[in-house]
């Protein structure tokens, strides 16, 4: 089944990030390949709460699920490459920059650029 805009189902969840019960960011799964058992992590948070660790955390409970709970293999960031706080997130929680895709997304006025940052199940360091 296709759903608006592309999206398929059963592909992971997202999650809001709250602070005093009020929604500040999100975080979440998307494109999760069941079969590859391979899935990729998104995320934003608010100016006003970044440089607090918030979504470096966040991202570490996702992995543990994904892991742990799905018994993924692997798992995928991606981040435009003058993205300097979104491309810190995989590389503080110890992933590896796999490739870089030139054409990677087609947006309204630019064809976007990826850098790729994986994870494999046995690289993951719990903390
Ligand atoms: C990408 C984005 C989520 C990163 O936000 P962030 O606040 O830098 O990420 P974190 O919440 O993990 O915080 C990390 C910062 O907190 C600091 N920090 C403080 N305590 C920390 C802790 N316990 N653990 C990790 N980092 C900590 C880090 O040093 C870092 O700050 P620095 O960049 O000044 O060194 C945010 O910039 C954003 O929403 N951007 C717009 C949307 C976007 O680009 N999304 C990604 C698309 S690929």
């Amino acid at each position: 089944m296709q759903l608006p805009g592309g999206a398929s189902p059963n592909q992971g969840f997202q999650a809001a990030i709250l602070e005093r019960g009020a929604i500040v960011g999100g975080i979440g799964f998307h494109r999760t390949d069941w079969e590859q058992r391979a899935t990729t992590i998104g995320y934003w948070i608010a100016e006003d709460f970044q440089g607090r660790g918030t979504v470096t955390r966040a991202a570490a409970r996702l992995i543990d699920h994904a892991l742990d709970v799905w018994e993924l293999e692997r798992i995928e960031i991606r981040a435009a490459p003058d993205n300097r706080r979104s491309r810190a997130i995989p590389e503080r929680l110890g992933f590896h920059q796999e490739r870089v895709i030139p054409n990677a997304e087609r947006l309204p006025y630019r064809i976007a650029v990826h850098v790729v940052y994986v994870l494999l199940s046995d690289q993951w360091q719990r903390r």
